[in-house]
């Protein structure tokens, strides 16, 4: 790992993408930076431009202009071949839907994209199983995904992530899917991973309630970054309660 101060730092990110003859401007220039062993919300209302950030972020797409560094490495000019190596090093992905392999348990699931690289110190089964401990699924490792409600497949999904000991986690509206018992132990065990193994946590949501338990939180509006806010400060502490209490809907209004 790097010894850079910041685990992750965008400048002045840029994407455009077309539909049919528009050009959408998705992301309108986003610098920000991420100490390591963040636990960092990104929060702003259905399109502005939260999941293209974090898929520019994990090297699943390409900016427009602006720069992306990684752990001390700059992702923005490697080619396929060398973002899929950052990509599978140093970066885990959640997403909303768990994206589990059917036919495989909880164990093989998660051993799985350490079979697949290329030089693992890692022994697959014992890791796998070491993982699903620390998210609390000892007792699930031989389960298939069908065999396990939606928050302890999600916390498989976690595991996976973190199988290669990624520097970033990035979470896409982790419990989007999810009913809020489940919501609250997939959210604990992100903390727990994040306490535990010092993994910095990007958690992408539009949920207050998640967005209440980061330890800061920025907000993207239009594809700008509309405020970045430390909640240890307890004047922006206060802010957040407000904010909270005030969902009527669990979609935060833009700012005008
Ligand atoms: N594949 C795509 N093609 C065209 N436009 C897209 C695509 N993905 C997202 N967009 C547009 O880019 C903007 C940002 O989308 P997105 O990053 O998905 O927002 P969020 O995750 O905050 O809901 C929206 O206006 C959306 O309609
Ligand atoms: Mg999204």
């Amino acid at each position: 790992m790097s010894t850079a101060p910041f685990v992750l730092r965008t400048e002045d990110l840029k994407k455009d993408l077309n539909v049919g003859e528009v050009t959408v401007q998705a992301l309108r220039g986003v610098s920000l930076t991420v100490q390591r062993g963040e636990f960092l919300g990104i929060i702003g209302p259905s399109g502005s431009g939260k999941s293209t950030l974090l898929g520019l972020i994990g090297g699943l797409d390409t900016p427009t202009s602006g720069r992306v560094f990684i752990d001390g490495t700059d992702i923005t000019d490697l080619n396929e071949r060398a973002l899929t190596r950052v990509r599978n090093e140093k970066i885990g992905f959640v997403f909303q839907f768990f994206n589990l392999i059917p036919t495989l348990s909880a164990l093989e699931n998660v051993a799985l994209p350490i079979q697949f690289a290329r030089h693992s110190p890692f022994n697959p089964h014992k890791r796998a199983k070491e993982l699903l401990t620390l998210l609390g699924l000892d007792d699930r490792l031989g389960h298939r995904p069908t065999q396990l409600s939606g928050g302890q497949q999600q916390r498989v999904a976690i595991a996976r992530a973190l199988a290669n000991n990624p520097a970033l986690l990035l979470c896409d509206e982790p419990t989007g899917s999810l009913d809020s018992a489940s919501s609250e132990t997939v959210m604990k065990a992100l903390r727990d991973v994040q306490r535990n193994t010092g993994t910095t946590v990007i958690i992408v949501t539009h949920n207050m309630d998640i967005a209440a338990q980061m330890d800061r939180l920025v907000t993207l509006v239009d594809g700008h970054l509309a405020s970045d806010v430390d909640v240890e400060s307890s004047a922006q502490m206060a802010a957040v309660k407000v904010l909270k209490e005030k969902r009527a809907t669990t979609e935060i209004k833009a700012v005008p």
